[in-house]
């Protein structure tokens, strides 16, 4: 992606007033990290110190997704972040339908430039855009073709705070991510049906 698209990009949704969110955002949230990154994570939408900071998952979420991806010997500035909603929903309520399509053509945006070998969805709402109507529960840990891309669903980092069996796959399926990264490409379209991780599904 060059450098001026991408300045553009930040630009419009820095102006953005396609929703409603327009009105009540301190900062919008454009997303961060390198544009020639090989992972891309999407998160479902800034929160408190997001709007404050216009940087996505810089509290509590944030820092466990930067232990993490330490934790792989990935930098924040080695992968772009962002999130489906660019602005913050009051009180960090759900997104809502409308929301999230008036702001998808963001994210659409940044995936066709960015264009990573891997889309990390975080969370039940950005796995939705990929994968609507089924259960992220059940689907997490399965690396799945999207168009010409890889998403990996995986449990929201916030979900995982509050609950130590997400936790705990959470971080299973962050220790899968740097082998997924180099195999990219390569991975037949069914893996997903043949993975033995199934049985956490009961988890959701
Ligand atoms: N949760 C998200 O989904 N995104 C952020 O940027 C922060 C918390
Ligand atoms: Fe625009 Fe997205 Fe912010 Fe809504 S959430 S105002 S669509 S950038």
């Amino acid at each position: 992606m060059s450098t001026a698209t991408y300045e553009d990009l930040v630009r419009r949704v820095n102006a953005c007033a396609k929703c409603t969110l327009a009105q009540k955002r301190n900062r919008a949230v454009p997303g961060e990290g390198s544009l020639d990154a090989d992972v891309m994570f999407v998160g479902e939408a800034p929160g408190y110190y997001e709007d404050q900071e216009g940087r996505p998952f810089v509290g509590r979420a944030g820092n466990l997704l930067t232990e993490l991806l330490d934790s792989i010997g990935l930098r924040r500035e080695d992968v772009y972040i962002t999130n489906m909603l660019k602005c913050r929903p009051p009180n960090n309520r759900d997104p809502l339908p409308g929301e999230i399509a008036a702001c998808q053509p963001y994210l659409d945006e940044q995936l066709e430039t960015i264009s990573p070998k891997v889309v990390v969805a975080l969370g039940r709402y950005s796995f939705a855009k990929f994968f609507p109507n089924e259960a992220i529960g059940k689907a997490r840990g399965k690396p799945r073709r999207w168009n010409n891309l890889l998403v990996y669903p995986m449990y929201h980092p916030a979900a995982a705070l509050r609950n130590g069996r997400l936790r705990v796959a959470l971080e299973e399926d962050f220790r899968a991510l740097p082998g997924l990264i180099r195999d990219a490409g390569s991975l037949p379209v069914d893996q997903a049906e043949e993975d033995p991780r199934q049985q956490l599904s009961l988890f959701e």
